[in-house]
């Protein structure tokens, strides 16, 4: 039987890497999904996917850092299906640079997305899941940046510690709603985001960005298992979900053996 049948599930940046892989498992449990992203091609690609599979599905066009977009979403959303189930708010960026080197620019775009698409998201679709009194489920990207910070990343590492800080709290607000918060720590994941990453600096030099390109893919781990991760947080309320073998060493690492963890920090690994 599938577990999540009727139920309406919002995916943000769903047109590619995680979210893709998540509308595709919440679609195989049953759920009807509301895909958006800025990327209208890659949205297609997911739809054709889900629809392939025997899903349903629709897609908007929408910037998770556009306060207008996702009040528009939010009022067409709650026309047609009242309140959502299960809002995962996953669309992000990646940026890398030394700090020094890094514009208030970047720091705007990628809180903007980052930090401020995830409040956009529970700002304009949580009131109607409360209101609606059915309880759901809210789930959140952060990463393992979100608990280890290494050099030259300070921008992508604040907007996801961010996102954990922002999760836990509301996690404790809305218990009493009967609405969970998951967030979700991968490590590194092959999908495409480096190659849409801010690169500044010393960072954004020479072959560096097809060298982090290489690395990922030499690292394959799966978006799917990202996916799974993410419907196991739902089913199972899950709170905080690190992701691979590299976020579950640095979540327990920071624990356990914090001045390591500093010492790791000093060395120059691409995370995301
Ligand atoms: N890939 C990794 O290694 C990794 C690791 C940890 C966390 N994450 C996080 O997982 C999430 C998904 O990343 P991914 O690896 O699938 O990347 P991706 O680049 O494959 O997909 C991100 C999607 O978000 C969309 N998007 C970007 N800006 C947007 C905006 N302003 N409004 C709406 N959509 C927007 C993009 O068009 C894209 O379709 C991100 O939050 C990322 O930070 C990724």
């Amino acid at each position: 039987m599938k577990k999540l049948n009727n139920k309406v599930v919002l995916v943000t940046g769903g047109g590619s890497g995680i979210g893709r892989e998540t509308a595709i498992e919440f679609s195989a449990q049953g759920a009807h999904i509301i895909l958006s992203d800025v990327n209208a091609v890659g949205m297609e690609e997911s739809g054709r996917l889900i629809r392939k599979a025997g899903g349903t599905f629709e897609q908007h066009v929408a910037d998770v850092a556009s306060r207008r977009d996702m009040e528009a979403l939010a009022k067409e959303v709650k026309n047609k299906h009242g309140a959502l189930d299960v809002l995962i708010n996953n669309a992000g960026i990646g940026s890398a640079g030394a700090f020094l080197e890094t514009t208030l620019d970047t720091w705007d775009k990628v809180i903007d997305i980052n930090v401020k698409g995830v409040v956009h998201g529970c700002h304009y679709f949580l009131p109607d899941m409360v209101a609606a009194g059915k309880g759901g489920s809210v789930v959140n990207l952060a990463s393992m940046a979100a608990f280890i910070a290494p050099p030259d990343m300070s921008i992508y590492t604040t907007s996801k510690f961010a996102v954990l800080g922002f999760s836990e709290s509301l996690r404790n607000e809305l218990a009493k709603h009967h609405i969970h918060v998951a967030t979700i720590c991968p490590g590194v994941i092959n999908t495409p985001i480096v190659k849409n990453t801010v690169m500044e600096g010393a960072s954004g030099q020479g072959e560096l960005r097809e060298k982090a390109i290489a690395m990922y893919q030499r690292r394959n781990y799966p978006p799917q298992k990202v996916a799974l991760a993410v419907l196991s947080a739902v089913l199972k309320q899950k709170s905080v979900v690190p992701v691979s073998p590299e976020a579950w060493l640095g979540y327990y690492a920071k624990r356990w053996a914090p001045n390591l963890v500093e010492r790791f920090g000093r060395l120059e690994l691409p995370f995301n």
